[in-house]
């Protein structure tokens, strides 16, 4: 069983502390680096919870207290809802965690009448590309460097929301 709830102000050090565990694991995936955020203070991960859209997933196998898993929803404009910052904890994975996770960003979206959501992942990650085309999402022709790593590129992905 994957319970997901939306961050409140309380859980900025949880949420700290597993979005820098996914910096350190999976560099490959994400736009920033571990580096970029290291030193970010408690006003801004509050700040980052006060923006919403961001989740905690737990499981009994890791247990009350330590996120699973995470992930973000970010709606810039009146457009597309932006789906970042997915990581689920490598002994957690493949208990369909992830999918729980962008159930909640899904609805969140859809909640903000948003038409689809959006996300980038880097072309290489086959894993996660897997889980979103399970999910719903179709490759986009969008294309661009990796931020934090230029070596490595990204495919854009759309579901659309009807
Ligand atoms: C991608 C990720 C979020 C998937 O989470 P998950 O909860 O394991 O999702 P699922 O249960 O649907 O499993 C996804 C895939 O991982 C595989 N998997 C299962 N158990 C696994 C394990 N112990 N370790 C690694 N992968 C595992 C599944 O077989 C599945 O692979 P497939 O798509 O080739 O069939 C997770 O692997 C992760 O956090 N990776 C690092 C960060 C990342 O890539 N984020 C995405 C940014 S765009």
């Amino acid at each position: 069983m994957v319970l997901v709830r939306e961050t409140v102000l309380a859980d900025w050090q949880a949420l700290r502390d597993i979005r820098l565990l996914a910096l350190r694991d999976a560099p490959y995936a994400f736009g920033s680096t571990y580096e970029d955020q290291v030193n970010f203070g408690e006003a801004d991960w509050r700040q980052r919870i006060a923006r919403g859209g961001t989740f905690l997933a737990y499981i009994p196998q890791v247990g009350a207290s330590e996120p699973a898993g995470m992930i973000g929803g970010y709606q810039p404009g009146p457009g597309p809802v932006e789906l970042v910052s997915m990581f689920v904890r490598a002994q957690a994975r493949g208990r369909g965690v992830g999918e729980a996770l962008i159930d909640a960003v899904i609805g969140w979206a859809r909640h903000r009448d948003a038409p689809s959501v959006h996300l980038w992942v880097t072309e290489t990650n086959k894993h996660a590309r897997g889980l979103y085309e399970r999910c719903g999402f179709s490759v986009t022709a969008e294309r661009q460097p990796l931020p934090s790593n230029p070596a490595l590129g990204e495919i854009g992905m759309i579901r659309p929301l009807s």
